[in-house]
């Protein structure tokens, strides 16, 4: 497989570039479509590889496998003082918002890994002892992601929390988690084990889409990485985003049958609704992600059943490959259809972003490693803007306001 692809920027035509400008600035690429803001030498998904090769770059030895599983499974366990911390929410709350609060909650025991708290630039290339530093906190936020997902989970249930299992892969570990009910020799399917590790290699990366962009964007300010990836989970809770995997099942369920996919689809092209799980900034055909999707719901299906939900999903795939609409503008499947696979596997509708998140937690880590090493130093990523208010405007009292 090809493991690098240099980013290049395709020149996108904008329709939305104004002419307007304000002391030489004009708003020149709303929305990012033509911009590259960095120069980066992470790979695309590569489903073989995995997380080692995405953070740094190559394929690890032996020795440097044993040491990167070991410290990530290692670093798995959350320190007993946050049990409370997930119990202060609603029993109702979504998990996206457990989750990225309790990754910004994370940082608060790490204080090696604020550069305000140490007085100085943290993480400098070449130096062993801050790249050290650099790698723990990868190694706590590969291995945590999981566990802080977990009780995320649990304690909407008003369950127990689990304390992490050795001798686990990455998603058996996780799924022991969820799912243990205090067997000691529980064990997960090992099909949806290895179903959820194809998903999580699928979801750990894709260049600079929003929730990556976001992390880097706070991450350029020097703050200590859980900080930033607690910005890029946010990010990513969005519909557009990672809450499409979401949106595509409650729209599913809105439609209810197949007969119902042609009006439908005529709302989404009156723009009264949007189709989810269709559509993507970069790929202007089908996502290949979508592919192994399909594959991987397959193998699932056979264990758990088909969906319900999965005659409407084939319909509405078909209507719209054959629409002039979706056609016109390259519309095609995304990977957000998973969503289906997780339904299958019996994970409740509003943790499907969780399941993006865990895995992408890799991803946002190795941009964000790329920038705080790249030569140069780090540039604090701050935009402009084209002003159009008023230039004066007098005061009005507030007695005489309309
Ligand atoms: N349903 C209906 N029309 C659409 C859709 C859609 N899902 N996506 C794009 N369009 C239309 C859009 O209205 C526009 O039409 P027109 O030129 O007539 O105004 C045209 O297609 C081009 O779209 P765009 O808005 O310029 O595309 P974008 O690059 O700004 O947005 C997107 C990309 C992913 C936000 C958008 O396709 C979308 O909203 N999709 C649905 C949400 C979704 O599935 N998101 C997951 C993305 S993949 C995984 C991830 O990154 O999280």
């Amino acid at each position: 497989a090809t493991a690098f692809k240099a980013i290049s920027a395709p020149r996108v035509k904008n329709e939305r570039e104004e002419n307007e400008t304000d002391k030489g600035l004009r708003v020149q690429d709303k929305g990012f479509l033509n911009t590259a803001v960095i120069r980066s030498e992470i790979t695309y998904i590569d489903g073989e590889a995995g997380a080692y090769l995405l953070i740094y770059g190559s394929l690890p030895s032996a020795a440097q496998f044993d040491v990167f599983q070991k410290e990530v499974m290692h670093h798995s366990v959350v320190h007993a003082d946050a049990a409370p911390f997930f119990r202060s929410f609603r029993y109702d709350a979504h998990p996206m918002a457990i989750v990225t609060s309790a990754l910004a909650y994370l940082g608060s025991y790490y204080s090696e890994a604020n550069p305000s708290l140490q007085g100085q630039t943290l993480f400098t290339k070449g130096d062993e002892n801050s790249l050290a530093i650099m790698d723990k906190q990868i190694y706590r936020l590969i291995g945590k992601a999981t566990t802080l997902a977990a009780m995320a989970y649990r304690v909407r249930q008003g369950r127990d929390f689990v304390t992490p299992p050795t001798g686990l892969s990455y998603t058996g570990s996780f799924l022991y988690q969820m799912d243990h009910l205090g067997e000691d020799d529980y064990r997960p399917n090992p099909v949806l084990e290895k179903a959820l590790d194809t998903l999580f290699l699928l979801h750990a990366d894709h260049e600079l889409n929003a929730s990556a962009t976001t992390v880097l964007q706070t991450g350029s300010s020097l703050v200590d990485p859980y900080s930033a990836i607690a910005a890029g989970c946010a990010s990513l809770y969005g519909p557009l985003h990672g809450g499409a995997n979401e949106a595509v099942i409650r729209m599913l369920i809105s439609i209810g049958k197949p007969e119902n996919v042609p009006a439908f689809i005529e709302a989404v092209k009156k723009r009264e609704k949007v189709l989810s799980g269709f559509g993507h900034r970069v790929y202007k055909t089908s996502d290949p992600r979508s592919f192994i999707v399909r594959k991987t719901a397959d193998e699932v299906f056979k264990i758990t059943g088909k969906d319900e939900l999965l005659e409407t999903a084939m319909a509405l795939h078909e209507a719209a490959m054959k629409d002039e609409y979706f056609i016109k503008r390259k519309l095609a499947p995304n990977v957000d259809f998973c969503g289906l696979i997780y339904r299958a596997m019996g994970f409740p509708l509003d943790f499907f972003p969780v399941l993006f998140a865990v895995p992408r937690v890799v991803g946002w880590l190795a941009h964000w490693r790329q920038m705080m090493l790249q030569d140069g130093g780090v540039k604090i990523w701050r935009p402009r803007q084209l002003y159009v208010g008023a230039s004066k405007r007098d005061y009005v009292p507030v007695g005489e306001r309309v």
